[in-house]
């Protein structure tokens, strides 16, 4: 695979796929992260005066049709910003676009094109026709095989991975093959469903495997325990229970939380309380780790040399169901190893505890970080080595 800081970008148009789909409430920008995550590779190129033409996705507008509420105008506004220089918003790019070396321009959201999802090879021509070189640096949209990830590649001059995307790799890589041990996963949020794959995946690999939210309670059902009326999976508590199996012989683990907080109804202000998870009423509904095995947990994401961590324990939007969760995060925070941390819960947790230049790496991915931790390939990295070997 080529990377972009091989090449000579000088008075080239180069074309650069970012994964600028940051979270929006009324038209502005919530977080900000994935821009400011982008920023370092636009620098390099502009440094090098190249002409650049930004593409991205935001949001999940319906094909083929513009819809102002997805549109790219606020990122393109912010970029202005944080480059000091202008960024235009191009809406009408497919005859051509008009960018001097040394400028920078957004296309409007690519997933208003009627094929960009589907990988059309006339839209993937028509990016791929706009520039000299094409750099891949969305590790956010690594997972999806679309006209601007994939197909761009396969019609461009030259394409080449980003130093963005080549980071989380490289950080993905660090954590995950070779890890130095012991080596812990917290993999938690509302579904096992979601997150099967991930669980089947670490389960052999990492020494203790800390699931959290519904995906404990399926497992806590599966380990023999009453769970009143908490949220799981009733399908997958045979899985759940051949997974902690798989754990043991392999001489791992998944914990089973010794205690919970419990409260009748999810709700902001519904009362908690704490009880020991042989203890839990029919009318009970477990919504967080209790103290006991909060410290558990933190005690050994202290000790691990390795943490990935993706998904909260617990409602920790509530505050008096989120000890668990930000005691687990302090956790990993004091942990000497080395931890990555993705996933939108995860980076709101993270972001919510201050703890963010405590963590080694952190992820611009959600579902491309979940595809990594499956150990599946990312198709659009994939496609960047089939290319290489032309
Ligand atoms: C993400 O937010 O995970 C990426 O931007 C991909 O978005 P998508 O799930 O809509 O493809």
């Amino acid at each position: 695979m080529k990377h972009m800081t091989e090449l000579t970008l000088t008075d080239q148009r180069v074309l650069i796929r970012e994964d600028l789909n940051v979270p929006m409430a009324s038209g502005n920008i919530t977080d900000d992260s994935r821009i400011q995550a982008a920023l370092p590779t636009i620098k390099k190129a502009l440094s090098q005066n190249a002409a650049i033409i930004l593409v991205s996705h935001l949001g999940r507008p319906t094909a083929g049709q513009y819809d102002p509420q997805f549109s790219l105008l606020p990122v393109a506004n912010r970029l202005s910003h944080l480059l000091n220089q202008d960024v235009k918003l191009i809406q009408n790019w497919h005859q051509g676009v008009d960018v001097k070396p040394g400028e920078v321009v957004l296309l409007e959201n690519i997933r208003f094109e009627a094929g960009e999802k589907s990988n059309d090879e006339q839209l993937a021509r028509q990016l791929a026709g706009l520039c000299d070189i094409f750099v891949m640096d969305a590790f956010g949209t690594a997972h999806r095989a679309h006209a601007s990830t994939t197909g761009v590649a396969q019609y461009a001059p030259i394409a080449c991975a980003g130093p963005l995307l080549v980071k989380e790799l490289t950080a993905l890589e660090k954590g995950l093959k070779n890890p130095a041990k012991p080596m812990l996963a917290v993999i938690g949020g509302a579904k096992v469903s979601g997150k099967l794959q991930v669980l089947h995946s670490l389960v052999g690999k990492v020494d203790k495997l800390i699931v959290g939210g519904g995906i404990a309670n399926t497992f806590i059902k599966a380990a023999g325990y009453r769970i009143g009326q908490s949220l799981y999976e009733p399908d997958l508590v045979d899985e759940a229970k051949q997974l902690i199996e798989t754990a043991r012989e392999a001489g791992n683990e998944i914990p089973i939380p010794e205690d919970v907080v419990v409260a009748a109804e999810f709700k902001s202000d519904a009362l908690a309380e704490v009880k020991s998870v042989d203890n839990v009423a029919d009318d009970d509904m477990i919504l967080d780790i209790g103290p006991k095995t909060a410290a558990l947990y933190a005690y050994l994401a202290k000790q691990a040399k390795t943490v990935v961590w993706n998904g909260p324990v617990g409602v920790f939007e509530f505050p008096q169901f989120s000890r668990g969760t930000q005691l687990l995060a302090e956790g990993i925070a004091q942990s000497g190893g080395f931890s990555m941390a993705g996933g939108g819960d995860t980076l709101a947790a993270i972001a919510k505890y201050g703890i963010e230049d405590k963590i080694s790496y952190i992820s611009t991915g959600g579902g491309a970080f979940l595809q990594v931790l499956e150990g599946k390939p990312l198709p659009a990295v994939t496609q960047l080595e089939q290319v290489a070997e032309r």
